[in-house]
């Protein structure tokens, strides 16, 4: 089943995402968050066919969603993985603000602590470790974001900042449903640039049923969005101008479901905010 094949295209993506050129501080936006041009074509499909209303005025409405943060760590200090609550606090602020104008908005559902230094450093998408991990704590149901700050240091999930499961994958999967990300991502944390906390409004993107920008590059529907322009692949960094698609506008390089540093992301659009909340509406019963 579709699980199998996503497992096998990762090693793909993970490959290109290592490869690229890497910033000062020896880190590159790697997100493992990927799917297919079959999976996306079968996923839409699917959508457009149950697809339930989003909200007729963007502007006014407002939805609360529970998250659960699960800190894993090796042991009790920063730098192995135990995330101070003050940044976590200051992680909700970010994902609030980040979200404005969306129709959501964030609430602290609360925080469990777990000491494993095998799970801080290997729970990378597909493995053991994540299944384990996910089943035995995950909380809420299908409009609960659960969040797994770990430090992808060993196997594959090596070098991310983080992976996310989509609104249409929570049916037939729904104990693995989450974002599991690097625990100094957080505001406050050490992994510059991507240490403003976009991490997590990125991954928690993909969680309310958002592709990249640069996903199918400059043909087809690319990211299923009319109001961000195509884009040929990822923008890194925060180029001033860059505009990689013919005749297609500027690049998306502001949106938080591109690749450039967290200091560049500050939007995103009134389509995505309008396929979000069908997409949550549709898969995860949540109503605007
Ligand atoms: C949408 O809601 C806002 C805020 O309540 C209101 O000012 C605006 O007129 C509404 N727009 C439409 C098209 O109803
Ligand atoms: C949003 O605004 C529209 C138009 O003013 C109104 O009909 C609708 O009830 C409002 N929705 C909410 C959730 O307040
Ligand atoms: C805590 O864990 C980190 C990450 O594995 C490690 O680098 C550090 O040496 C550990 N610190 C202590 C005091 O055990
Ligand atoms: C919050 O999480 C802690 C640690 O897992 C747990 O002991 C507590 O019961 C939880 N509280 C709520 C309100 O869920
Ligand atoms: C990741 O590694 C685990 C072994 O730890 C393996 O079971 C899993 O299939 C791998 N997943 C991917 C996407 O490579
Ligand atoms: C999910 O849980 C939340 C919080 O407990 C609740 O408000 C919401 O109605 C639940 N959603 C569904 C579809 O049951
Ligand atoms: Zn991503």
């Amino acid at each position: 089943m579709c699980f199998i094949s996503l497992t096998t295209l990762l090693i793909t993506s993970l490959t290109l995402s290592v490869s690229l050129a890497q910033d000062g501080a020896g880190r590159t936006r790697a997100c493992g968050t990927f799917i297919s041009p079959e999976e996306i074509a079968a996923a839409e499909t699917h959508f457009q066919g149950q697809r339930l209303s989003a909200a007729k005025n963007l502007t006014n409405v407002t939805t609360t969603l529970d998250v659960y943060f699960h800190i894993i760590a090796a042991n009790q200090t920063i730098e192995g993985g135990w995330v101070p609550d003050d940044q976590i606090s200051a992680q909700m602020d970010v994902l609030n603000q980040d979200y404005t104008g969306t129709g959501i908005s964030w609430n602290h559902a609360n925080t469990s602590r777990i000491i494993s230094s095998e799970w801080f450093a290997r729970v990378g998408p597909g493995s053991p470790e994540e299944q384990l991990l996910k089943t035995n704590f995950r909380k809420g149901n299908a409009s609960a974001l659960n969040v797994y700050t770990v430090g992808f240091q060993s196997g594959n999930g090596t070098g991310l900042l983080g992976y996310a499961t989509f609104p249409f994958d929570y049916q037939s999967q729904p104990a693995l449903d989450g974002v599991v990300m690097l625990h100094s991502s957080v505001p406050g944390g050490s992994a510059a640039p991507y240490n403003g906390g976009r991490t997590l409004t990125h991954e928690a993107g993909h969680w309310v049923g958002l592709y990249h920008t640069f996903q199918g590059g400059c043909t087809g529907v690319g990211d299923s969005v009319d109001d961000t322009p195509a884009e040929e692949s990822p923008a890194f960094g925060c180029p001033a101008e860059r505009d990689t698609c013919d005749r297609q506008g500027t690049d998306p390089i502001n949106n938080f479901m591109d690749y450039t540093d967290d200091s560049c992301m500050t939007n995103f659009t009134p389509g995505q905010a309008a396929r979000l909340q069908a997409q949550l509406h549709t898969y995860r019963g949540v109503v605007f």
